[in-house]
């Protein structure tokens, strides 16, 4: 403790103001953006449903491209490096002619107001304009993220119910080509009449590839994005959205099997991208910010996509993995591209800080002058070798807890808005206009030091509409277990100051690498494949990914243990993706149960911590033979 951080003096005063009437604060927040018609409610609260700045009209395409015109046309808004070192540099103004055309383009294969839209791309800046494309026509975005399978994908379309999948041929990761355009037709495959709801497939020739020759049969027409954009009109109005109209649809792991579909509004959320980028990052018109996010998941939406676009900012975007060729490339980028904020995750660091991989060092990071963290727990030596080795003891290191559901930062220290002390290890307060608390089971705030859930009060800009069909699964899953508190699902410990210490799930739900995943999706996944009787899934402590997944498999059959190690990784992979791909498979005679037949995962994420069983109070009568079973095999003698 005891470094400050931030050129801000404000904050004590716009934190009054805020937890005096947090929704008279947000609506000042609001003017900040562009607003086609002013609201005529700031907030209509109908519990666990927040429609913010009701009655008002605004486009976030608008306000990402549009109120930049002019001043800002020439300045880069991104500058990409392929993962081969290819760069290329799109200007707002260029960006905003692309996203006019996209949007026309779309518009013409029949795609209008609430019509939703896959997009399934690499990190390439298409990816970003299709987004916007989407958001100017009032058309809903479904990102799906490039890792995950062709079944992932057909799932999403066909819950989504897409009309026009935005796709790339190919996408690059650790040298060699990721097959889009395959995946996308094993989805297709996969759908009622080789299609489901999707008319149109827009493809974006990243690899040059030819396109496939036409096919016999009602599949869905293909196009070039370049050709499709090419015959589109240069211009395309913005449409004049409410401000609670839906922006996009993001699934993400829960702790069912089925992932929820976050479908997130237009006007609330941008206000709070607005505020929190500026607060967080305290961005300037000569920054240049790297954010490492892809944008197939959130940070990648609210913080490549929208935020630094709201502020006119230049954002590098980078392509490929951070490890390739070198664990330093991540660093080689931020160098060569003269980042001055970088937002990463723990992974990406701790992947850097291994013995042997000698980076940052040498690199001139010189620029960069602050320096952000997100997507998991940052534990104190890793905070401080960011802060030591990366930001040369210069910058501060900001802390960001939110979630998909959340839309934007929650809880961080703001150098953008007041001169806080900075702790290592620890988020930070909630951001000025949010309450939160650590709660015990019954909702009663724990004492300061205690570990609790984490919950918010109340509504908050940025948060979800709902999940996507489903209001009944928003109301349970977030508003049910603490009435008129929203649930989070982490663990946390405040401080005397009221900094919040993020300390992981709370629930089923794992976090490998930054990349949500749910225990009941992966177990399900494992248990497709024919030789699997029963499968359990938990997380499991790692010193670079935070956590890794688990799976013990009970066999149905007599197959060699090796065999069905492979295919249960195969069926995940093709299941959910390479992501989702448990990093160790443990084959058992059987899982240890409780008296009631329910498995014990408590007690096997002990065993594969490293630790003992604890208490087996529970257990059934011979469980002690399958805990057993599971320490041979997790010692690697089954
Ligand atoms: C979960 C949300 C936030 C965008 C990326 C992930 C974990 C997120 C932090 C942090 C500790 C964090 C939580 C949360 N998480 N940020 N700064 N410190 N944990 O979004 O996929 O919706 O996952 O990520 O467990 O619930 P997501």
């Amino acid at each position: 403790m005891g470094e400050r951080a931030g050129s801000g003096g404000r904050g004590a005063e716009l934190r009054r103001r805020a937890a005096a009437d947090p929704v008279s604060f947000w609506e000042e927040q609001a003017g900040s953006l562009s607003w086609f018609r002013g609201w005529d409610r700031a907030l209509d609260w109908n519990p666990p449903f927040a429609r913010w700045f009701a009655g008002g009209r605004i486009n976030a395409s608008h306000n990402a491209l549009d109120v930049h015109l002019g001043r800002l046309s020439g300045k880069p808004a991104i500058v990409w490096e392929g993962e081969g070192g290819e760069e290329r540099t799109v200007t707002y103004g260029g960006l905003h002619g692309t996203v006019c055309r996209a949007a026309n383009a779309l518009k013409s294969l029949g795609v209008g107001r609430g019509d939703r839209v896959a997009v399934y791309m690499p990190m390439i800046p298409e990816a970003v304009a299709a987004m916007l494309a989407c958001a100017r026509i009032g058309a809903v975005h479904a990102v799906v993220f490039s890792g995950f399978s062709a079944d992932s994908l057909r799932r999403r379309i066909e819950d989504s119910g897409a009309s026009v999948v935005v796709t790339a041929d190919e996408g690059r990761r650790r040298g060699s080509a990721v097959r889009l355009r395959d995946a996308v037709d094993g989805a297709l495959a996969g759908l009622p009449g080789g299609r489901g709801p999707v008319r149109h497939v827009v493809e974006v020739r990243r690899a040059g590839a030819p396109p496939p020759p036409p096919r016999a049969g009602p599949g869905p027409r293909r196009w070039s994005w370049d050709e499709l954009l090419e015959a589109a009109p240069a211009w395309c109005p913005a449409e004049e959205l409410d401000s609670a109209h839906p922006l996009f649809i993001l699934y993400t792991s829960g702790t069912t099997g089925r992932p929820k579909g976050v479908l997130h509004g237009t006007g609330g959320y941008l206000v709070h991208l607005h505020s929190t980028f500026r607060w967080a990052f305290d961005v300037r018109d000569d920054d240049v910010y790297f954010c490492t996010a892809d944008v197939g998941w959130v940070t990648g939406h609210s913080y490549v996509a929208y935020g630094p676009l709201l502020h006119g900012a230049t954002q590098v975007m980078y392509e490929g993995a951070p490890d390739h060729p070198g664990p330093g490339r991540l660093w080689d980028v931020a160098e060569r591209r003269r980042a001055t904020i970088l937002y990463t995750t723990p992974t990406a660091l701790r992947m850097s800080m291994r013995p042997g991989a000698g980076v940052p060092g040498g690199r001139d990071l010189s620029r960069l002058r602050l320096l952000g963290s997100v997507g998991e727990p940052i534990g104190p030596a890793v905070w401080e070798w960011y802060r030591d080795e990366v930001g040369g003891g210069r910058c501060p290191v900001i802390d960001t807890w939110w979630q998909t559901e959340t839309g934007g930062i929650m809880a961080s220290a703001l150098p953008g808005l007041e001169d806080a002390p900075l702790k290592p290890g620890s988020a930070g307060p909630p951001i000025p206009g949010v309450r939160m608390r650590v709660v015990d089971g019954g909702g009663r705030a724990v004492p300061d030091g205690r570990r609790g859930q984490l919950v918010v009060d109340g509504p908050w800009p940025g948060m979800m509409l709902t999940l996507w069909g489903d209001d009944e699964r928003y109301e349970k899953a977030y508003w049910s277990r603490y009435p008129g508190s929203y649930h989070a699902g982490d663990y946390a410990v405040r401080d005397g100051d009221g900094y919040l210490r993020l300390l992981g799930r709370a629930d089923d739900v794992l976090n490998v690498a930054g990349h949500r995943l749910g225990t009941a999706e992966l177990e399900g996944a494992v248990a497709e494949h024919p030789g699997v009787a029963e499968a359990a899934v938990c997380a499991v402590p790692d010193a670079v990914k935070g956590e890794v997944a688990a799976a013990f498999v009970v066999p149905s059959g007599a197959a060699a243990a090796g065999d069905l190690r492979a295919g249960v990784a195969e069926t995940v992979r093709r299941r959910i993706g390479p992501v989702a791909v448990p990093a160790a498979i443990h084959v058992v005679p059987a899982l240890p149960k409780t008296r009631s037949g329910k498995t014990m995962r408590r007690l096997l994420r002990a065993l594969a911590a490293g630790g003992d069983a604890g208490d087996t109070s529970t257990m059934e009568d011979g469980g002690a033979e399958a805990v057993e079973a599971v320490k041979r095999a997790l010692s690697g003698g089954a």
